[in-house]
């Protein structure tokens, strides 16, 4: 179900990102349907001399902007808390710590203002960007999430939930981007520091394994290509990998992008979808959107990516999830808890 002529404050804190945005859908009216009319991201930057998050920091920086993020994402909206209809917030997966954080000021808003409370999933989260992207967007259609914490391929029907087709048996393409870029010296978060150093590179110098390719599968896999860097890497010396570091990453960061893309078009072709959504950190990835926009333009098949600011971790796309998910009244929503996974 839809819900029509709505205003939702949406909140997001699972990770390292503190997010707020206002998410309106008019549709009712006549005036346009689902939109953001504001997305504010603060990325902490607390986490950067530790190259990965650190969860209590998290957590801590959170609680200390979130209000701050919550006052810019009304006043950029151009609402106040009267215009509010209803508060969406992730509730799952991500840091127990970080996501309390979120929650906890979804209710005391939700309390305060005496609104119910939609309780969102990061992923459908992730999913749900599209709707921002495309008005017309309706299921069915396949998804792909690529994120800093999943890999996954989902059917996506009427009901708007996310069916499992095949996920990454061991790590995350953007936590494998991660830590190929800090194995090669380059920065966090790893995807843009590695495609920055891969812009001059020859992806075909050094080739990298594509894991699970056999006719049937759409698992994912990446801890070869990894541990393949690794090898890489012991044959050289400090001075090779430096003059070889651009063809590395691009070589590397290919492998990534062969990997998703062959399993996302098989997923298409096998489910007989005319539609295919990518969303999370990854589809942020120019060199990824280039090779699907291709693939997809040559077998007319109608591909959906959000803009990077809305693959990356937003509160925008909680909003969008929260158009589709049941709200939940007080008293009972005081009862909600938050999921690590
Ligand atoms: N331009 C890019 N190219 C490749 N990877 C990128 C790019 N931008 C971000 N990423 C990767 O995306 C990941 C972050 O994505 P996202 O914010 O969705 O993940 P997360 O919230 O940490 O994880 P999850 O959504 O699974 O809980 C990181 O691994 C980062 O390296
Ligand atoms: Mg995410």
């Amino acid at each position: 179900m839809r819900y029509k002529s709505t205003v939702i404050l949406a909140i997001e804190t699972s990770c390292d990102d503190t997010c707020a945005a206002v998410v309106a859908d008019s549709v009712a009216d006549g005036s346009g349907g689902r939109r953001a009319l504001s997305n504010v991201v603060h990325t902490q930057t607390e986490h950067a001399r530790y190259g990965g998050v650190v969860p209590e920091v998290a957590s801590r920086a959170h609680l200390e902007r979130l209000d701050g993020v919550v006052e810019a994402a009304l006043s950029e909206a151009g609402v106040t808390l009267d215009d509010i209809e209803s508060i969406a917030v992730t509730v799952r997966p991500g840091l127990i710590g970080a996501l309390l954080v979120g929650l906890s000021a979804a209710k005391g808003l939700a309390y305060a203002r005496g609104l119910p409370l939609i309780p969102v999933d990061h992923l459908e989260g992730h999913v749900a960007a599209a709707y921002l992207t495309d008005p017309d967007l309706e299921p069915p259609f396949i998804a792909g999430i690529a994120s800093g914490g999943h890999t996954a391929l989902y059917s996506v029907d009427g009901d708007h939930g996310l069916h499992l087709l095949g996920k990454t048996l061991d790590d995350a393409a953007g936590e494998a981007l991660d830590k190929g870029a800090r194995m090669l010296g380059l920065g966090f978060p790893g995807g843009p520091a590695l495609s920055k150093a891969a812009a001059s590179g020859d992806p075909g110098r050094y080739e990298f394994p594509i894991a699970l390719m056999q006719k049937d599968s759409l698992d994912f896999s990446f801890s070869g290509l990894k541990t393949s860097l690794l090898y890489r890497l012991k044959e050289l010396d400090e001075v090779q990998v430096r003059e070889a570091l651009p063809d590395l990453a691009a070589g590397y960061e290919a492998a990534v992008v062969e990997a998703l893309s062959r399993k996302l078009l098989r997923a298409v072709e096998r489910e007989g979808a005319s539609t295919l959504v990518v969303a999370g950190g990854v589809a942020a990835n120019a060199p990824l959107r280039r090779r699907l926009g291709e693939a997809c333009h040559a077998s007319g098949t109608r591909l959906v990516i959000p803009s990077p600011d809305l693959c990356t971790d937003n509160a925008a796309m909680i909003g969008a999830a929260a158009l589709y998910t049941p709200r939940v009244p007080y008293p009972e929503y005081l009862d909600l808890n938050a999921r690590s996974i």
